[in-house]
């Protein structure tokens, strides 16, 4: 019955991963008009979206009862207004409820020892408050095909907490992620890694180059799975690597990346884009730890199963959902994106059997301290996102109903499109296997 609320999402073409694609392949300026479509959905009328999310709590609701073996049977009446209103407060009536609804479609990573985060929901919306005001200096107003609000946030609070001596970025695009960790952190170092010089960006627009960051990049670009990083640690005094932490944008597989980041002997890795099951252009943390044995984990690809029905009605709620169809390949390979191993923007991929991924998921087990994922800032009622699906995501900090918090914070000041690119961002720590 788990597999019953499952939904997902994929990658639509304008997202970061395609845009920084063609941003890494293609140094030659680009026509500006590519790149500043606006977000589909980002603007809906108060009427549209009081309907829309009344039918999503609705939808909701029937697939909680569906999931806990009751009929699912029409709750609301009357305007969508009274419905949002009433769905609102029997979210939070029914405790848990979407709680439940998370972990029963979210697969989670199983870590050695069941070790934790220290930070609490508390400290995050702490973290909120003081975050909004930083977020809204930010050099790059318009990070389109960068980071949102959502993982900026993430990362900005992520690396305060640590404080670490030295920060590695892969994947700077035009700097707007270099801009908050040097926020979070003023006197850490940061290295850079990305193919394109962030200062390239400068000639067309607003770009992020920090003073005191370590670039390899343009014609000193070398990747992070090349790099002598033993060396490198020497040249900056670096002795505790405990005191690093690598923040992966890169878009390669994630295994390939946890691996190099292991040899070197570094514990603390945030990926940016750890992409659901059946989405996104490289292989994910999540996507590995996607097993039958994991609660939420694992997939049918019988098309006349409940997954399917689900997926199928949620898809048409949210712009990532897959369906079955999109969910499963050749053979009904589901694992990855459709049986297959994305790497390095999809621009490589490969095909493994079952076999494979599983042994991949007992190896990272076996490495693995600390997963932990980012949750969305707020509900989608709140921020009026219309990508991402919900179900497949952690409880929102801020959760659907606190409308009040929510425009206390001054989240409501905020561009609809800032909240639209979620996708699950992770923290992991990592040590070596000791068997
Ligand atoms: C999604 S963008 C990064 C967005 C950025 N972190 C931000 O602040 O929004 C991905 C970046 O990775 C770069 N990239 C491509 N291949 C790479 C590699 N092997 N190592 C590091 N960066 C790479 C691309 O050029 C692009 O700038
Ligand atoms: C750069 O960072 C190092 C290490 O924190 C510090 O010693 C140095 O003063 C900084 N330089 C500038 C120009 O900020
Ligand atoms: C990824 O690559 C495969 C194989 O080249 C291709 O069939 C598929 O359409 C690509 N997907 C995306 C989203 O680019």
């Amino acid at each position: 019955m788990q597999e019953s609320v499952l939904s997902s999402r994929r990658a639509p073409p304008e997202d970061c991963a395609a845009a920084a694609a063609a941003a890494a392949e293609d140094d030659a300026d680009e026509p500006k008009s590519r790149r500043s479509a606006s977000f589909p959905g980002a603007r809906i009328s108060a009427a549209a979206a009081a309907a829309f999310f009344g039918l999503f709590f609705f939808l909701l609701l029937v697939l909680v009862f569906a999931a806990r073996g009751a009929q699912p049977r029409p709750v609301f009446c009357g305007s969508p207004y009274d419905a949002l209103t009433r769905s609102a407060l029997l979210v939070r009536r029914l405790d848990g409820l979407a709680s439940d609804f998370g972990s029963l479609g979210v697969p989670w990573c199983r870590s050695k020892q069941g070790k934790t985060v220290e930070w609490t929901t508390n400290d995050l919306l702490k973290g909120l408050e003081e975050f909004l005001p930083v977020y809204e200096t930010r050099p790059i107003k318009n990070n389109m095909y960068g980071m949102g609000f959502d993982h900026s946030f993430g990362l900005w609070f992520m690396v305060r907490w640590l404080k670490p001596d030295l920060m590695i970025e892969s994947g700077a695009f035009k700097g707007h992620s270099t801009w908050v960790l040097r926020q979070a952190v003023p006197e850490a170092r940061i290295i850079s890694l990305s193919p394109r010089h962030p200062e390239k960006y400068l000639k067309k627009g607003p770009a992020y180059v920090d003073k005191n960051c370590t670039y390899f990049a343009g014609k000193d670009f070398v990747d992070f799975g090349s790099v002598d990083w033993a060396k490198v640690m020497d040249k900056h005094g670096i002795s505790d690597l405990s005191q690093v932490v690598v923040f992966f944008d890169d878009h390669q597989n994630e295994l390939k990346r946890l691996k190099q980041a292991l040899k070197a002997g570094f514990q603390n890795l945030i990926f940016e884009d750890n992409y659901d099951t059946g989405t996104g252009d490289h292989y994910s943390l999540r996507q590995i730890c996607d097993q039958s044995y994991i609660r939420g984990g694992g997939h049918s690809c019988f098309i006349d199963s409940d997954e399917a029905r689900i997926r199928s009605k949620r898809k048409k709620f949210w712009e990532k959902a897959v369906d079955i169809e999109e969910l499963c390949g050749k053979g009904d390979a589901w694992w990855g994106v459709r049986g297959y191993v994305r790497d390095n923007f999809n621009h490589s991929n490969k095909a493994i059997p079952y076999e494979e991924h599983f042994e991949n998921s007992r190896f990272l087990e076996s490495v693995l301290d600390v997963y932990w994922e980012l949750p969305p800032v707020a509900g989608p009622s709140l921020t009026h996102q219309t990508r991402y699906d919900p179900a497949r995501a952690p409880n929102p900090i801020i959760e659907d109903g606190q409308y009040g918090l929510f425009q206390r914070l001054g989240l409501g000041r905020l561009e609809t499109s800032v909240f639209n690119g979620y996708t699950q961002m992770l923290y992991v720590q990592i040590s070596p296997s000791t068997s």
